[in-house]
């Protein structure tokens, strides 16, 4: 199914035979560029960029490439096709027709989804805006554009559901989206996660890896769901995400292995005075953004989640690979408790741990890259592991909120804590230095000191293209 680009909001889903959804999109399309403008990459409004843009939702070739002037970038709206008879899959609905229309007794509890999950997307590019000024390279600049782009298209896909299902109040999310800012005190967006600034490259590649891998997750729960145009979009943005996840996992590749080439050629693991960031540098950055992420996730006891799942809103990931009756009525499972002596269990209904089952996957989902990036320091013949911590540690939400522990899990006291957490955790030291690396390279095919350049450029360009015009 091709997007229509003769429209003035690309789409694949008729908007045009919609004349009063259509005028109600054209309405909010000048505050997103406003927006856009305001709050999107600075400095970024003359530079034309290598991009790829949706062409058709088809699997084969539905991207196309081409320099672009980013705010006359093509956002629009794009939905998997239907599947043909497709049934619920899970929840008290489990085997009745998808619902292609709101269920009226689930309206708030959509809402709710859609709105928390769309907040995320231009948070992210609030937060990352200020990246452009400091790339290590022409190839990272656009990688950069491009998860930019496309997480502004991931908040049309929510407010195409607002504005087409949710009416008035839909609309008044829609606006909000706009309104709320990263980091902004009196207005901060809905999840913590989404209000720590993106300061330097290598919180971008762990945030396009831990970040966007939990979008992943989030996506791939609400990608089952009961509500059909809410299913074939989110299936629709996972494609997108999995890019992103890529300049993630290839990002942190590139610059732990050229920490492991300093480390060789200067017989050392400090590698800061050649330029480059030490492993347990990497190691620190892996331990806040991992450990924030699984604060994303939410409690992991939750009747919300639950309901949810129950009401067929939200499923697990890969709900149908499951085996089991995909209800889950009466079934019980072990979950940690807190207590006096340590960490116990308890036995709680499945139902309501729908979060840290979610939660659990990721987990799994995100040491494959760890074990990756473990080989490429074994190939360096270097006697060093970068490890996720523990879910234990420096957590702010759920069962592990009010306890100190360990990368490794062990509780400690808050004087232990205090005194040690700077070797766990970047300190203003730690920033201050990556910082300072921080020098923009604009020389096509060129690398900054401390990353290594990447195996191949895009879409078959040699890694020397000018991915950005900078006239
Ligand atoms: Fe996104
Ligand atoms: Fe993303």
């Amino acid at each position: 199914m091709n997007i229509d680009y003769n429209e003035t909001i690309p789409n694949n889903v008729d908007l045009g035979d919609d004349r009063r959804l259509l005028r109600a999109l054209e309405r909010w399309q000048p505050a997103y560029i406003e927006w856009w403008k305001e709050m999107g990459p600075v400095q970024s409004d003359m530079h034309k960029i290598y991009l790829r843009t949706a062409v058709s939702v088809d699997t084969d070739g539905w991207a196309h490439f081409d320099y672009v002037h980013m705010p006359e970038y093509r956002w629009g709206i794009f939905l998997n096709q239907p599947e043909k008879d497709r049934k619920i899959g899970f929840g008290a609905h489990k085997g009745e027709d998808v619902w292609t229309d709101i269920p009226g007794e689930y309206r708030s509890e959509l809402r709710r989804l859609i709105v928390t999950q769309g907040d995320t997307e231009p948070a992210s590019v609030e937060q990352q805006r200020q990246l452009g000024r400091t790339a290590p390279s022409l190839y990272d600049l656009r990688n950069l554009y491009q998860v930019n782009v496309e997480e502004g298209r991931h908040l049309w896909a929510m407010v195409y559901l607002l504005h087409a299902y949710f009416g008035r109040d839909g609309r008044e999310e829609a606006d909000e989206m706009l309104e709320r800012h990263a980091g902004d005190p009196d207005r901060p967006r809905i999840l913590k996660a989404f209000n720590e600034e993106t300061a330097d490259w290598l919180s971008f590649f762990m945030f396009t890896y831990f970040q966007d891998r939990d979008g992943k997750f989030q996506l791939a729960a609400l990608a089952e769901s009961g509500f059909d145009p809410l299913a074939r979009t989110c299936r629709f943005m996972l494609t997108e995400e999995a890019h992103h996840m890529f300049v993630g996992e290839t990002g942190i590749m590139r610059v732990l292995q050229r920490t492991c080439e300093l480390m060789n050629q200067h017989n050392t693991d400090d590698v800061r005075p050649y330029g480059g960031i030490n492993i347990n540098t990497i190691q620190k950055w892996i331990n806040f953004h991992y450990s924030i992420c699984l604060d994303l996730f939410g409690s992991e006891r939750s009747t919300n989640a639950a309901n949810y799942f129950s009401m067929g809103l939200k499923g697990r990931y890969r709900e149908s690979k499951l085996d089991d009756d995909h209800k889950l009525d009466g079934e019980q499972v072990e979950i940690p408790r807190v207590t006096e002596n340590g960490i116990g269990s308890e036995t709680i209904a499945a139902l309501t741990t729908m979060n840290l089952k979610l939660r659990q996957d990721y987990t799994k989902d995100s040491q494959r890259g760890l074990n990756r990036f473990n080989k490429m320091i074994d190939a360096h013949d270097i006697d060093a592991t970068l490890s996720l911590p523990a879910d234990t540690f420096n957590r702010s939400i759920g069962i592990y909120a009010g306890i100190n522990a360990t990368p490794e899990g062990k509780l400690i006291s808050g004087e232990e804590w205090a005194a040690s957490k700077h070797a766990w955790l970047p300190t203003d030291d730690d920033h201050k230095y990556v910082r300072s690396i921080m020098i923009p390279v604009t020389a096509p095919g060129k690398m900054a000191s401390w990353i290594a350049p990447p195996k191949r450029g895009i879409h078959g360009q040699p890694i020397d293209y000018e991915y950005v015009l900078f006239h």
